[in-house]
């Protein structure tokens, strides 16, 4: 089995994430999160809005659904597609690029006619049943929904980005008419995917973090890019590179120093929730691939499933949307500042809220020598910072071990509480959700008020007072910290 199959069949058997409506048969591109992936997910979320909030952001939260007039201002109606090929006998459908891909070709067809040319010229066939392909045609991916009967349909917005775009006069009003401005939303966005695959990689329905941030396009300055460590870059011109960004932006390669920021920035949250640097790379999109909206975008990518994946894309979305916007709303798009009437251009970071969950969950899972398996989550990121465990269900110490849960959920909620099975199964059972901590309560804590605790990654354990526990979280216990400190010395 692959590293990325044992994940997902991790995350099924202990309430990660599983596919979506099993007992009806499923549904591609669709999965529940279970108890412990709702609490990951969570972490990771508040990591990016806490991350956006020290940058001062202002954060909205708009409706999914959407009239039709939003997505013909903003283009997705006419271009928000993807080229797709059936297969004349078994009536597969693919997306284009997919297949190509497996064909060994990496190229976005410019249009139906180049696609059909490719099709014909590399001989391609259905990768299902080996017959004929039919012709290529554009697929829109947006889900179109009635809306009482003789109206407008309404469509599940593809992007949370327009509910930013559409209030952006009301938004900059709240920020007192100032420039620059970031404005934030999280929020479900649907795709109708022509092949939805890789679990929580492709989904129909996906949970995004966008960030727009408004410039005026002659001075579109953030802050300057700090100096950083080394990053991979895969310019859409040239072979693979190595530097911070900060000389990635010196250089020219990426031009625009606001972009250079938010790359940067995109590279810190992702080693903050713990995907290593070995794991990212930034990858420019070629003129080919860049969406209708983007004069220039950089993907930060991981390696999901044995493939680079892109998990956050910061593109560089100009004037576009506000144009757009201006031009078919008739609604004035500008503001005035200090006497100039301006047209905000803006960078967008785009963060795949689901994607950052799996580059988490692949990058935090090993087997110990005994093929036992462990989610090495940082402990800020775990879904439980640290779980109960009484030695025995019997001579007290389920009542003395629940007691102790309670106390200290107070100071921190996420602390967990299991008595089934035997201790080794338990541990077993914290190590598989990523539990870092493990407080046994035996026959010791009735006689002199200490407790065990076990660290997840190392297996070695202290004894500590409860009384000292109940003080600080185990997170933010002195004690705690000095044990880890003195494991890793
Ligand atoms: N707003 C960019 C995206 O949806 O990918």
């Amino acid at each position: 089995m692959s590293e990325y199959n044992e994940v997902v069949e991790l995350a099924k058997r202990r309430g990660f994430f599983w596919p979506s409506f099993s007992i009806y048969g499923g549904q591609s591109g669709f999965y529940d999160y279970g108890p412990v992936g709702v609490l990951l997910k969570e972490n990771i979320v508040n990591a990016w809005r806490r991350s956006y909030l020290r940058e001062g952001a202002i954060f909205i939260d708009t409706p999914n659904l959407s009239p039709e007039a939003v997505f013909r201002a903003s283009g997705h109606l006419e271009k928000f597609a993807d080229l797709a090929v059936q297969c004349t006998k078994c009536r597969t459908r693919f997306k284009l690029e997919s297949l190509l891909k497996e064909n060994g070709i990496e190229k976005t067809p410019s249009g139906i006619e180049e696609a059909n040319s490719l099709i014909n010229e590399k001989k391609i066939k259905c990768s299902s049943c080996g017959s004929p392909l039919g012709e290529a045609y554009d697929f829109n991916l947006m889900f179109k929904m009635e809306h009482n009967g003789n109206e407008e349909p309404m469509y599940l917005r593809p992007e949370t980005a327009q509910g930013m775009f559409i209030n952006f006069k009301q938004l900059n009003n709240i920020f007192r008419g100032k420039l620059p401005m970031a404005v934030a939303q999280l929020g479900k966005a649907f795709r109708n995917e022509i092949s939805p695959r890789q679990s929580l990689i492709r989904l129909r329905e996906l949970t995004q973090g966008e960030v727009e941030v408004f410039f005026d396009p002659d001075n579109m300055f953030w802050k300057d890019v700090p100096d950083g460590r080394e990053v991979l870059f895969q310019p859409n011109n040239s072979g693979p590179m190595t530097m911070t960004v900060k000389q990635a932006n010196e250089s020219g390669l990426i031009r625009n120093t606001a972009l250079a920021y938010f790359v940067n920035k995109t590279f810190n949250l992702l080693m903050e929730i713990g995907i290593g640097a070995d794991r990212i790379r930034f990858r420019q999109h070629r003129p080919d691939e860049l969406a209708h909206y983007s004069s220039d975008c950089w993907d930060a990518e991981v390696v999901l499933d044995e493939d680079w994946v892109e998990i956050v894309g910061i593109s560089h979305r100009g004037q576009y949307d506000l144009t757009r916007h201006q031009d078919f709303s008739k609604d004035s798009m500008t503001v005035t500042i200090d006497g100039k009437s301006i047209l905000p251009a803006v960078i967008e970071p785009a963060h795949g809220i689901d994607r950052m969950v799996m580059s988490v969950l692949m990058k935090s899972y090993h087997k110990r020598e005994n093929n036992f398996k462990v989610m090495s989550f940082l402990p800020e990121i775990a879904p439980f910072h640290a779980a109960i465990l009484p030695l025995q269900r019997k001579d007290g110490l389920p009542e003395l071990a629940r007691s102790i849960h309670e106390k200290l959920s107070e100071k921190d909620p996420y602390v967990a509480y299991d008595e089934t099975g035997s201790i080794g199964k338990r541990y077993a059972r914290q190590d598989e959700i990523g539990t870092p901590f493990c407080i046994t309560v035996d026959y010791q804590t009735a006689e002199d008020g200490t407790v065990t605790i076990r660290e997840r990654d190392s297996t070695s354990q202290i004894r500590v007072n409860v009384s000292d526990l109940e003080k600080n979280p185990v997170l933010s216990n002195e004690k705690v910290m000095e044990f880890v400190r003195s494991l890793k010395s």
